[in-house]
């Protein structure tokens, strides 16, 4: 597929529907640049929460450091890793600490301001796959396919729930449950960029598919975009 023409597509929808896993499974089988967005509001939570370990940061202290920010990626033995200011930050992102705040930082406009530029930037060349939850309609609205995926809270939460449980991450179904309520009313109701479909994107509910075959799904809409 290397010689085919170069385009954008872009991933959204609330956590937990398996954006991230397919976008770099599409992403490996395209020869395209996979960009979970999702990662870089991780770890600009983790610069907050490290700036102030009592989470009492408020988002007009934490804006004038935004300039000390530097978020990047680089591959390391085949793996996409993010470095913040040039330290891996791949496994600290994704911890229960992390997750419960990111939310709330996300919501910040300056903070949303310099991810989205260099979300755009990014794209540039074209070539790119980026999954979140607003990149089919701020990031990248004039991408060539758009996704948009869905799945009930309560599936979700099972599926990160017994994701967990295999890595060892101590939290009940009930926990997971929560937090994934939560982040899903403080994604959708928030005023600067909120998650939302794009008008022109294609909504797939994978509640009831495995990740193959949500993969295989996309990957046939995307197939006939680019012959
Ligand atoms: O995809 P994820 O669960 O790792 O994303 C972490 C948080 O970042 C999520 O709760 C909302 C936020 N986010 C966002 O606001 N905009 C994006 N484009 C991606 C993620």
């Amino acid at each position: 597929m290397a010689n085919r023409k170069k385009i954008i597509i872009t991933l959204d929808g609330p956590a937990s529907t398996g954006k991230s896993s397919i976008a770099k499974r599409l992403s490996n089988t395209l020869g395209y640049i996979h960009i979970d967005s999702g990662s870089m509001y991780r770890a600009a939570t983790l610069f907050a929460l490290r700036l102030d370990p009592e989470r009492i940061l408020r988002p007009n202290v934490f804006v004038k450091y935004l300039s000390e920010i530097n978020i990047d990626f680089k591959k390391i033995n085949e793996e996409q890793k993010i470095f913040l200011n040039n330290e891996d930050v791949s496994h600290e992102i994704r911890e229960t600490y992390v997750t419960n705040e990111v939310s709330n930082v996300a919501k910040i406009p300056e903070l949303r301001l310099l991810l989205v530029n260099k979300q755009k930037e990014f794209g540039k060349n074209k070539g790119i796959i980026m999954d979140g939850r607003d990149i089919g309609t701020i990031v990248f609205p004039n991408a060539e396919c758009k996704f948009f995926l869905s799945a009930k809270v309560e599936v979700r939460a099972k599926r990160r729930y017994l994701e967990q449980s295999k890595q060892g991450i101590n939290q009940t179904y009930k926990m997971v449950l929560d937090n994934l309520k939560m982040r899903d009313k403080l994604d959708t109701k928030r005023v600067n960029s909120p998650l939302k479909k794009a008008v022109d994107a294609i909504e797939i509910d994978v509640g009831n598919m495995t990740l193959d075959d949500a993969y295989e799904k996309l990957l046939t809409y995307i197939k006939n975009q680019i012959v």
